[in-house]
């Protein structure tokens, strides 16, 4: 593996979750891997846990690693070619890339969609001009459709927790006041499409996710009947694909709360952070015993970890 843009690129993904949790089991075995090599985290985004997470990664396998608020403390690059650069925009992607490369061996991303212009996030502009002009690998720690460094973790999560062989997933929509982007849900939906599951999403209509992302995958939108002896009840907000980037629904009938739980099959609650509490879900689920979302956190670090393993390996 090259790069790391969608979990998609992964050989084989119940084997990387197997090999993540025995990774788990004993982190710096491979502490001497990325010895005398450097990753370049650049966040043109907040974060807490994907900032974290890939550091200590990095670290459990001996990489240095240089961290860049590039939204903040970056020039504003440019991305269009043959551009009269007169504007607010300082510096181009083709030499900021090529810079950053002569100084790292690797380099990860977050960057999130715009949610004004669908057809710029879908070409996913940022990874893939980094991926064009750096020419070292790239790794997604977020981008506009997608979160695969996320949805590893997810997977790795139902994994150690799933007592079904084929358990029942259920992907909803929660309210939220703000327009959120789909990359989390995308990946999701990407992740489980390689399980051997009972998958099934729910959400308001109008709500309906990229059908190129989606495809086949069964869509309920009776939330609670959806709900209805589920082993998992994975949790995300996003705004409208067809009315791009708009909160079309704010429903406060779709928060999570303890009565739609009691459906489930003692289901899980899991969610990627941050949540907003009591909006998108009830204190009495998040703070239950059946909230996975502190385990599903930590998942992050030995999702980035086998990833990052997997990078050093083959290049
Ligand atoms: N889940 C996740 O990516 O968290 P952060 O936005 O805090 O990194």
């Amino acid at each position: 593996m090259k790069h790391y843009l969608n979990i998609n690129n992964l050989d084989n993904l119940q084997n990387t979750v197997q090999e993540a949790i025995t990774l788990k089991k004993n982190e710096l075995q491979f502490e001497h891997l990325g010895k005398g090599k450097t990753i370049c985290l650049l966040f043109f985004n907040n974060s807490l846990r994907t900032r974290l997470s890939t550091q200590k990664a990095a670290q459990n396998l001996g990489l240095n690693v240089i961290v860049m608020n590039f939204g903040s403390e970056g020039w504003q690059l440019e991305y269009e070619d043959g551009v009269v650069m007169n504007q607010d925009k300082a510096e181009h992607v083709k030499e900021a890339a090529e810079v950053i490369a002569q100084y790292c061996d690797f380099v990860a991303i977050r960057a999130f969609a715009s949610l004004t212009d669908k057809e710029k996030d879908k070409a996913e502009i940022v990874l893939n001009n980094f991926k064009k002009y750096a020419g070292i690998p790239v790794i997604n720690m977020e981008s506009a459709t997608g979160h695969p460094l996320q949805a590893l973790a997810d997977a790795i999560t139902i994994e150690e927790y799933k007592v079904a062989h084929k358990p029942k997933v259920v992907l909803s929509w929660a309210p939220h006041p703000r327009a959120l982007p789909h990359a989390v849900a995308n990946s999701f939906v990407e992740m489980m499409q390689l399980q051997d599951a009972d998958f099934v999403i729910t959400h308001p209509e109008g709500y309906e996710l990229d059908t190129e992302i989606t495809k086949n995958a069964k869509i309920e939108y009776n939330q609670k009947k959806a709900f209805e002896n589920a082993d998992f009840v994975y949790v995300k907000n996003w705004s409208s694909f067809k009315d791009y980037g708009k909160v079309v629904c704010t429903d406060e009938n779709w928060m999570i709360n303890e009565e739609k739980m009691n459906v489930t099959n003692n289901g899980k609650f899991m969610h990627c952070l941050p949540v907003r509490r009591n909006v998108v879900v009830a204190d009495e689920v998040i703070d239950s015993e059946n909230s996975i979302v502190i385990q599903q956190a930590n998942n992050r670090t030995y999702s980035a970890q086998i990833v990052l393993k997997k990078i050093l390996e083959n290049n």
